[in-house]
This record gives C-alpha cells, structure tokens and sequence, in this order.
C-alpha cells in the first residue's frame, strides 16, 4: 500500500472533483521532506541545472485540487503544472479514454495513416473556438510549435513576412518564439542570434499606462504603422489575457480595435490562446470576452489534461493556403493526447467548467480584494475567471517588490500550497487552480497565502500557521 492509498477519500464539496484522492492538506513532513531531499539529489546528479524547479517536491499522484508527494504530504494545487490540469489531473474521462486508446494503438503517424482522434479534435476545435466560420486546424506537441506554425501559415497566407507582437508576451522557448517572447532572463539570456522579421509593440497595460482600449490599440498601431508598415506585416501575435507577463488584461475596446485594424489592413489575428484558452478565463477563449473573433488560433494547456497536444485552427482560407506536406511532424496529434482532448472536452462540457471558473473567479477576487485591502504591497488584482494574479508593489508606487514576492511564495511552499509567480519583474502572483478544486480547499489555501503576507510583513508579528 502506498502513502496516499492508506486515506479514505473524503467527499468533495466542488461539482468536478475527480478521483478518491482525499482533498486536503495534509503535512507529514517538512517540505520538501526527506524522501523529496534524497530524489533532489539524484535530479542534480542526472538532470540539467538549466532545467529549473518551482517547488521540489516530488509528486506520486494527484487528482481534484491536490498533488501527494512521496513523504505522504498532500499540497493545495493552485497551479495546474501552468494551466494545464484545468479539468483536474487524472480527471476521469481522460483516465478512460487514454487507457482505451493504449490499449488499440499509440502511434501510427497521422501523415502516413490518419485516425479518427485527430479529426475528432480538429472538429471539436473547430466548433469551440471563436467565430462561425469554416475553421479547419493542424495538431502540434506543444505550444512554442503551434505559434511558430501559426506564423508560418501567416506568412504563405499574406506573402509577407513581419511579425508584430507586443511587451511582456510569451510565446515560447523555440528559436522564433523566442524573439517573439519579450523577457530577456531566464527565457533568451545567451541563446540568440533571433529569428528576423519580429516587431513589438506595447501593450494595453491599464496598471501602468492609464490608456483606454481605443486609445492603447492607437498608440500600437502606430509603432506598428511607422516601424514596420501594414505592407510588411503578416500577423499580429497576441495574448488575450497575458501569461507569463503578468496575467495583463488589456483594457476593453484594446483588442477589437485591433482585430479591426488587422482585418482593415491584411494583416492574420493570431490569437495565443495556449495559456488562457479551454475555460480558463470563465469563457471557452479569453477573445469571447469581447466578441473578438481572431484569424487564427493557438492552443496547448488546457486542450488536453496533461497530455501533449496543441493545434492551430483557423479560417478554412487561411489553413489551407499552406502546399500539401508543408505542416506536420512526426507526433502532432498524437493518438493518446488527441483521445486524453477529447476526454478534457468532454469533462469541461459535462461539468460546465466555464461556469465553474468563472465561480471560482468571483471566489479568488472576493479573497484577493480582501488580502489588497489589508497589505498595501498588494497594488493590483487582475485577472479573468479563473486566472487570477496579483501585483506586489513597494506600497503607494509602481516599484516592484520581487524579494516580498519570493518571501510570500517560500512561505506558502513550506506550509504545503504550490503557487507560482510571474510578471516581467517577477512581482506578480498567478493563481491557476485545477476547476476541479473544492471551494473549501481553494478557501483554505487562500488562508495560507493570507497568512504569508503577515508573516513576511515588514512590521510583522511571529504568526501560528493555519492548521493542515
Ligand atoms: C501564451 C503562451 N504561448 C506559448 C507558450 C509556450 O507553450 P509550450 O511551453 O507548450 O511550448 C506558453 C507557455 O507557457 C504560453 O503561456
């Protein structure tokens, strides 16, 4: 028997909650313990230093909001393993149908025999992305291979070749999506040369430029009118709600502006939606927020449980300007990650998972607003849906307060809740729970990350930790 087989499940109180895994926290050891120290060890020995980890704690199962480390330790999850578990890890229908689909086949090359799962995900995307358009879309391994594919299509489409993207994107850790992400470390730092032809713009940033939408979709456009030029331009590139960058909403009326000018100019909308995309953001895309409805769109994540998968779909016109054999590889849509998509849209659809991260949205703006209004570090809430973040500030300025935001992070690892930072200065706290969660689990952890704040306040008070 193992650890976390010796716990009668107990009953979850969110409507999605997976598997018997008891939810709750539960501290055995210190964290990381002993038996996650001596595995630290061997990662040294074997594994690459530029291979970093958040929290080193080795994990043996996981399910609803929880992760069960080797010493027997259960941690509040609020990070899906970056906004990829959204339906829950092991969530039940990607259990089954990834187990059916091992059991038939697991690879065949879609471009030497096709199978129906590639074309079953294909439809599905078709359906769910934005837009009522013809939609067609071509499956890759992960989300840097998808934008690059979505520019390469871009480019055959518009026989042009530059790309514009925006401040504090990210887009991945390929050559091209390099040059397209903005920070330098750790994501560029001594890897260039870069790929040409990238461009970037600033982005609606309501915190620090006080712009209305109209009014920062102006400024972008004319950087990218007088630096680049519409003639030139295949795409625009851009994060719906930001990632990496700091979970950035730009404010309302930014992105239709900028679909339009797109639309006006010939220029491809290429929404990135592989961080907020597949109801993470309350809606089935960040774009539905505002009507917008991109040229094309990435997705990875979410799309698939925790299976590798993402996909560029888009207009049928623009998909299809790419010569035969021209898009591929040699796993893109896999047959186990399409079957685990299938079985990840089936939960979101069967569980209303955009309904529930929209409720769990309210329910981390109601805790995040009361945590702002007794810290003043805290200079921002932002967010949608189940995307929520913080920005910690020095108090009364834009200054950026990084080493409170890693002492508030070791604080909330210690005392067994994974959460992770963000934000071109590092200063941003990201909140991504699994819409598996319960709520009282999600309210718990936010009792630790509340208590981490009056621990590591300047003026502070030794605090008795919330008990597991
Ligand atoms: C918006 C966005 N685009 C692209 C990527 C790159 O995806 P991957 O890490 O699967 O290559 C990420 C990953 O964090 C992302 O958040």
């Amino acid at each position: 028997m193992t650890d976390t087989q010796q716990h009668a499940p107990t009953t979850p109180t969110g409507p999605a909650t997976n598997v018997g895994l008891p939810q709750e926290r539960r501290l055995v050891t210190a964290i990381p313990g002993p038996a996650s120290l001596e595995r630290l060890e061997r990662k040294k020995a074997y594994v690459a230093d530029g291979v970093g980890t958040t929290l080193p704690v080795f994990v043996v199962a996981a399910g609803g909001g929880v992760l069960v480390d080797v010493d027997g330790n259960s941690l509040i999850d609020l990070g899906s393993g970056i906004a990829v578990t959204t339906v829950g890890n092991a969530a039940p229908a990607v259990v089954r149908n990834v187990t059916e689909q091992v059991q038939a086949f697991t690879h065949t090359c879609f471009m030497v025999t096709p199978y129906d799962g590639y074309v079953d995900v294909a439809q599905a995307l078709a359906e769910l992305t934005p837009g009522s358009h013809a939609k067609k879309s071509a499956l890759f391994n992960s989300g840097a291979e998808a934008v690059e594919n979505a520019v390469k299509i871009a480019r055959v489409a518009t026989g042009k070749d530059a790309v514009a993207v925006f401040d504090h994107a990210y887009h991945g850790r390929t050559n091209l999506t390099m040059a397209m992400t903005a920070k330098n470390m750790p994501y560029k730092h001594g890897f260039g040369p870069f790929a040409g032809e990238v461009y970037r713009a600033p982005m609606s940033y309501p915190f620090r430029d006080g712009l209305s939408g109209p009014e920062a979709a102006a400024r972008a456009i004319d950087v990218i009118e007088k630096q680049v030029g519409a003639t030139n331009l295949a795409c625009v590139v851009i994060e719906p709600v930001q990632g990496e960058g700091g979970f950035v909403v730009p404010a309302p009326g930014f992105l239709p502006a900028l679909s339009q000018w797109c639309t006006d100019n010939d220029v491809v909308l290429i929404a990135d939606e592989i961080q907020s995309g597949f109801c993470r953001t309350g809606d089935w895309f960040a774009s539905d927020h505002e009507g917008v409805v991109p040229d094309l769109v990435t997705t990875a994540k979410g799309i698939a449980g925790g299976l590798p998968l993402a996909a560029v779909t888009g207009r049928a016109e623009l998909m299809d300007s790419v010569h035969g054999g021209g898009l591929g590889g040699t796993y893109g849509g896999n047959p186990l990650a399409c079957a685990a998509a299938l079985g990840a849209i089936e939960e979101m659809r069967e569980h209303d998972l955009v309904g529930r991260a929209r409720d769990l949205g309210a329910l981390m703006t109601e805790r995040l607003t009361a945590l702002a209004a007794e810290h003043p570090v805290v200079a921002d809430v932002r967010g949608r849906g189940a995307m929520m973040a913080i920005k910690l500030c020095e108090p009364g300025t834009t200054t950026p307060d990084a080493a409170r935001t890693a002492a508030v992070a070791a604080h909330c690892h210690r005392n067994g809740v994974v959460v992770l930072t963000c934000g071109t200065w590092g200063n941003v706290f990201r909140f991504l729970p699994p819409l598996s969660i319960p709520d009282a689990l999600l309210h718990e952890a936010f009792d630790v990350v509340a208590e981490a704040f009056a621990a590591t306040a300047p003026d502070a008070e030794p605090v008795t930790p919330v008990a597991p």
